[in-house]
């Protein structure tokens, strides 16, 4: 079905319109490189949602600036410690501390401390993944310095018009601003993540088979991407009769994960959280078709109802333990197992280096 070496638009959209039968050898592909170059391990960063102040407004969002009737929260520092102290104590290799995007002074300052703070009481044990949205490359450097290794910045969509569709507002969101603070990511020293939704509004098959030829242009170490879901506070609300249903957009979202993990075999793929709002074992699903990175969230689960990014989030209204007592059960029904204590860095960059 596909060249083994070259990928062309024609070979990824038709792996991407793969009916039932054809997605069955196009799984089968996937997951033999997952095996062989992967294995069948898969890394945790538990996921810290720092602060749902964001200076943006992404259509699409539920904490987007607008939005009015989401109550702002920032963790304290010692809430932030604490779940760097869970994450150790329950041996997740790594963390992700993810935020609402902020650029003032106060703000970058606070994260190389509480980043200081965490490698030391680590003792550098703890993986630091990022993802606090765009900033400047003195910024990612400082932050990269602090401790921090791994960035996340999804690119949303790699195509020009759509993505100024769903970021109307040109004042705060640039199409090439976005692309720059990915290569200052990487020129910072970080293995370098994005992704993109998956099922926007007006999104075509040909849009998606684009976006993989960019992760593989960008040659990034990581991709994180998931179903678009559709929240119904923010302004791309109105466009819900233009999408595909959820069951349409979650095995879109598969394909793209084995397509991704057939062009791009020694990267890190993240099961993105999103999976899990549409089916409660979409995760795990994810991990059989090709991802190797699970996020559990572990930020204080009173805080947990004001980070939603789409509706149905899952776990929202229960604690961290409830969510991380069943990880290791829910992996080996699928035959994988977890890399406790590992950092679990992207092969691609490891091997690079
Ligand atoms: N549906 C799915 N994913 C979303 N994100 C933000 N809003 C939504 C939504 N409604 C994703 C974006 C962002 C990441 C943190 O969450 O891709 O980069
Ligand atoms: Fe906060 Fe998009 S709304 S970064």
């Amino acid at each position: 079905m596909v060249n083994q070496t070259s990928f062309y638009k024609k070979d990824l959209i038709t792996m991407l319109n793969a009916d039932e039968e054809d997605q069955i050898i196009l799984f089968k592909k996937s997951k033999e490189i997952t095996d062989s170059l992967i294995g069948n391990k898969v890394h945790l960063r538990g996921l810290i949602e720092y602060s749902n102040v964001c200076i943006k407004d992404c259509l699409y969002c539920g904490i987007q600036k607008s939005n009015k009737n989401t109550q702002r929260y920032t963790l304290s520092d010692e809430e932030v410690i604490q779940c760097a102290l869970y994450a150790l104590e329950h041996n997740y290799g790594s963390i992700a501390i993810q935020s609402g995007e902020r650029t003032d002074p106060l703000f970058i300052s606070k994260i190389t401390h509480l980043l200081k703070g965490i490698k030391k009481l680590s003792n550098g044990k703890l993986g630091i993944t990022l993802s606090l949205g765009e900033q400047t490359l003195e910024t990612y450097k400082e932050w990269f310095d602090a401790g921090a290794h791994r960035y996340l910045l999804r690119i949303e969509t790699s195509n020009r018009a759509l993505y100024s569709k769903i970021h109307p507002n040109n004042d705060l969101h640039n199409f090439d601003k976005r692309l720059e603070a990915l290569q200052n990511i990487r020129k910072a020293g970080f293995q370098l993540g994005t992704g993109v939704m998956i099922g926007l509004p007006h999104q075509t098959i040909g849009n998606l088979a684009d976006d993989l030829l960019f992760l593989k242009a960008l040659d990034v170490d990581m991709v994180g991407m998931g179903p678009y879901i559709e929240h119904f506070e923010t302004p791309l609300f109105e466009a819900r009769h233009l999408l595909k249903t959820p069951q349409e957009r979650l095995d879109l979202t598969f394909k793209m994960i084995a397509s991704l993990r057939i062009i791009m075999k020694d990267i890190n793929i993240v099961a993105a959280t999103a999976l899990q709002a549409i089916d409660k074992i979409g995760r795990e699903k994810a991990i059989r078709y090709g991802a190797n990175i699970l996020m559990p969230n572990i930020t204080p689960g009173n805080f947990r109802n004001n980070y939603k990014l789409y509706q149905d989030k899952p776990c929202t209204d229960e604690n961290a333990n409830d969510c991380n007592t069943c990880i290791d059960a829910r992996m080996s029904m699928i035959g994988s197992k977890i890399g406790y204590n590992e950092w679990g860095d992207s092969k691609h960059f490891t091997n690079l280096k």
